[in-house]
């Protein structure tokens, strides 16, 4: 019989908590992998982890995360399915300025599943 001590438990846990975001940065043909908790919202963990999601002008007039702006907009190029659902700020934001669905605003999104994201793809 095994026996697994509450310390291998709770590291497995957390390890299960956690989630992958593969980020290629603008400028950059080396993908980054940070993990993050399951849940984490996208554009604070990838701030967090030293990864610019704002363009020049969006580090001038960003919202802060207040899905009012429109700056924080990253191309999901894989696990769409692992992230909240388009709402009403994204649609106003992108969707009605044509902007192609994989295009979504960071700041509006939790992370419940890997996913791949490039940064500034306007
Ligand atoms: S930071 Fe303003 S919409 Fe995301």
């Amino acid at each position: 019989m095994e026996w697994n001590s509450p310390l291998s438990a709770s590291v497995s846990n957390n390890k299960k908590d956690l989630v992958q975001i593969t980020v290629y940065e603008k400028g950059s043909s080396e993908p980054r992998v940070i993990e993050v908790p399951r849940g984490a919202n996208l554009r604070k963990a990838l701030l967090e982890n030293n990864v610019d999601v704002y363009t020049l002008r969006g580090k001038l007039t960003n919202c802060g995360g207040g899905g009012q702006c429109g700056t924080c907009v990253v191309d999901v190029v894989e696990g769409a399915g692992f992230l909240t659902p388009r709402g009403v700020r994204e649609t106003r934001l992108l969707t009605d300025k044509g902007r192609p669905d994989a295009w979504r605003l960071s700041c509006c999104l939790r992370v419940e599943g890997p996913v791949t994201v490039r940064t500034k793809p306007q």
